[in-house]
């Protein structure tokens, strides 16, 4: 269980991060994702998968990946928040990820790492405007991404890490401003 006698923390993430991101990654789609990737993938590859795929991002990385991670008082992940910076011509900044440890959910982490990212694209790219995908079948995400002022703005289908499809939901702020307020 997370230790919360201190407050989270958050600091940029590094490659050195990398395995431990994608353990959290693991034990969140295997909590939240279980009726939308299949049980075959969840049970076993998801683990080896997720590594590679967090370890390839950290040595191919570019100048826009950026990562938070939340950490607990005994210096445990419990939530990241991974965008890439001027991702989409038109879409702007695109918060690719974002995951807090299921036992640690609802207490503000999410929120946080938001507002991280608000203040990293105020910095940063403070003209573009701000965008994610979410499964249509993720209710409580999107009630979430509602909460903090998004927009769902279309419907598409998306191939997932098991090779299934799915349909999800893009999410739009109109700009780092209003996804800055929306956050806050
Ligand atoms: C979605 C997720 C990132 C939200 O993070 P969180 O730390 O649980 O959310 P927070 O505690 O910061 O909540 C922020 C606000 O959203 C609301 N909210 C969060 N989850 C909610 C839910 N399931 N239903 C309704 N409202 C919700 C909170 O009430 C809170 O409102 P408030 O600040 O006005 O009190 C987290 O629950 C998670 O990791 N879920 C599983 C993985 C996932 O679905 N990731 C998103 C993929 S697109």
């Amino acid at each position: 269980m997370p230790d919360f006698t201190t407050p989270p923390q958050l600091r940029v993430a590094t490659a050195a991060d990398a395995d431990a991101i994608a353990a959290l990654h693991t034990a969140s789609w295997r909590s939240a994702y279980r009726d939308a990737l299949s049980e075959a993938y969840l049970r076993g590859p998801i683990e080896q998968e997720r590594l590679v795929f967090w370890r390839d991002r950290y040595r191919h990385a570019g100048p826009g990946l950026w990562t938070v991670v939340a950490e607990d008082a005994k210096g445990s992940l419990v939530g990241f928040l991974c965008a890439l910076l001027d991702h989409d011509r038109d879409w702007g900044n695109y918060i690719h990820n974002l995951h807090v440890d299921p036992d640690a959910k609802q207490q503000g982490i999410g929120r946080m790492m938001m507002r991280a990212a608000a203040d990293h694209f105020v910095y940063a790219l403070p003209r573009r405007p701000v965008y994610l995908f979410v499964l249509q079948s993720n209710i409580a995400a999107q009630a979430f991404y509602n909460r903090l002022g998004g927009d769902p703005v279309e419907e598409l289908v998306a191939t997932q890490p098991d090779g299934t499809s799915a349909r999800a939901i893009r999410y739009a702020w109109p700009s780092v401003a209003a996804f800055a307020d929306g956050v806050a």
